[in-house]
């Protein structure tokens, strides 16, 4: 990583005493404005009756200049029609999650169904079948959204992203279920074969290798290494999954197992590559 000018930081001195810590985290003077104000308008709409203004914002700054993802720091990420709340621990929902998602939702639209199920597997924050079940409940009277992950973290986080959606979305139409996906069938959800509509998945899929090489640092730092690399799969369930020339490849074999089951009428895995999807798929 290039060392920024000194004169850089007597700029962002002029943008405001916070601003070249932040610069650290940001590394050009547009973001650093553009975060320093987000941090203050987080400061602002949400009030707190123990610690005074000034103080926040100097621990939250110092917070994001150790390398801490925005997203931990204000707690959120817009996402669709959402605002998902994040938390160390889960991982960060992503733009082009967020992408297909709702290209997904304009798809399912026109099922010419009254009713409708969805189940997201490795579903972290829950974003996939909150905002699926956000733009669809008034297309749908019936319409079930299920999300599964082994992290009780994840799974609380997304029952509290659940909340946002009202207490129909809450307490009926979404469920968050917490299960491995490599438990034996009676350790997870019942769904009828035949029965799920969509079965989406955004599971780990790196390597060991890629992520000490290419991930960023942010990510190697303060992410959970649980959401993406699948390294903590016993060896014999690779073996067995015919995966041990690609381990990274594991969670497909086993989604694609589980399709064998449940019969979904349509799938769709987010890979890294189209090397990954060309030994997943083919
Ligand atoms: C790449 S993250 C995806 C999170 C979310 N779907 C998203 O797109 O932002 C993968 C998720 O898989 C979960 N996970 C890891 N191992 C799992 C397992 N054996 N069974 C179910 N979920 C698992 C992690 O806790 C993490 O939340």
């Amino acid at each position: 990583m290039p060392r920024l000018p000194p004169s850089l930081f007597w700029r962002a001195h002029q943008i405001s005493p916070h601003a070249p810590n932040l610069l650290l985290a940001c590394r050009d003077l547009p973001s650093t404005a553009l975060e320093l104000r987000w941090i203050k308008d987080h400061i602002t709409t949400t009030p707190s009756t123990t610690t005074p203004p000034f103080l926040r914002l100097a621990h939250l700054i110092r917070l994001r200049a150790r390398g801490l993802p925005l997203q931990y720091v204000l707690g959120t990420q817009p996402f669709g029609t959402l605002t998902i709340r994040c938390r160390r621990g889960v991982l960060i929902p992503r733009p082009e999650t967020e992408s297909y998602t709702l290209e997904l939702a304009d798809v399912l639209f026109r099922t010419p169904t009254r009713s409708l199920t969805v189940v997201d597997l490795c579903t972290g924050t829950g974003c996939i079948p909150l905002q699926l079940f956000a733009s669809l409940r008034a297309r749908f009277p019936s319409l079930a959204a299920h999300g599964v992950d082994v992290a009780p973290g994840a799974v609380a986080l997304a029952r509290e992203n659940a909340r946002q959606l009202g207490p129909l979305g809450a307490a009926q139409g979404v469920t968050f279920h917490r299960a491995s996906i490599f438990s034996p069938a009676a350790g997870l959800p019942p769904f009828p074969a035949g029965e799920i509509d969509l079965l989406t998945a955004n599971p780990p899929y790196i390597s060991r290798g890629a992520f000490a090489r290419s991930t960023a640092r942010s990510v190697r730092n303060h992410e959970p290494r649980l959401a993406l690399v699948p390294d903590g799969v016993p060896a014999s369930v690779v073996a067995a999954l015919g995966c041990e020339a690609f381990p990274e490849d594991v969670f497909y074999a086993r989604i694609l197992e589980l399709c064998r089951g449940w019969r979904p009428k349509r799938v769709f895995l987010e890979v890294a590559d189209g090397e990954q999807a060309g030994r997943v798929f083919l």
